[in-house]
């Protein structure tokens, strides 16, 4: 099986607040990458950066920002600087049937689940290439 080093690699994590984007993140830290890590919940990000730090990450930079908003996104971009990896974790997801959810909520999750990871993977891709 191929092994990615991680050690010293600038890795964006976005939805790195809670859920599944912890374990990520820790993950991660654990083998000595450089986290930038986003997602809208400041103490959360704080939080998390902490136990990384202490997990063996070789450096932490939190970025609070709503992946909806496209001024918001620019700016994890132009804070995060060249990357090496970036993980498209933020997601939403209504679990009511799809007649019960709004046209609001099937745009909310259409954008978040898909136009901005793909809008955010176009813009990085450059660099790493
Ligand atoms: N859990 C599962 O069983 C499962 C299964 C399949 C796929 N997934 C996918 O895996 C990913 C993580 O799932 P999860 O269960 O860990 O979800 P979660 O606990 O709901 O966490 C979602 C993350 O996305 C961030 N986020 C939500 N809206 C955002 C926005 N507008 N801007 C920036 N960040 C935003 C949240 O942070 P803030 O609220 O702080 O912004 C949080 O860190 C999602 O993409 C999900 O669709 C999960």
């Amino acid at each position: 099986m191929a092994t990615v080093e991680l050690r010293g690699r600038r890795i964006l994590l976005t939805g790195a607040s809670r859920g599944i984007g912890t374990h990520v993140a820790l993950a991660l830290a654990q083998g000595g990458a450089k986290l930038v890590l986003t997602a809208r919940s400041a103490e959360a990000l704080g939080a998390i950066a902490a136990r990384c730090e202490a997990a063996g990450a070789e450096g932490v930079t939190t970025i609070r920002a709503d992946l909806l908003d496209a001024d918001d996104r620019g700016r994890v971009l132009a804070e995060a600087g060249e990357l090496d990896v970036l993980i498209n974790n933020a997601g939403v997801e209504y679990t009511k049937r799809l007649l019960a959810q709004s046209d609001a909520e099937v745009e909310r999750q259409l954008a978040l689940n898909l136009h901005v990871p793909i809008e955010l993977s176009r813009r990085v891709l450059p660099g790493m290439l």
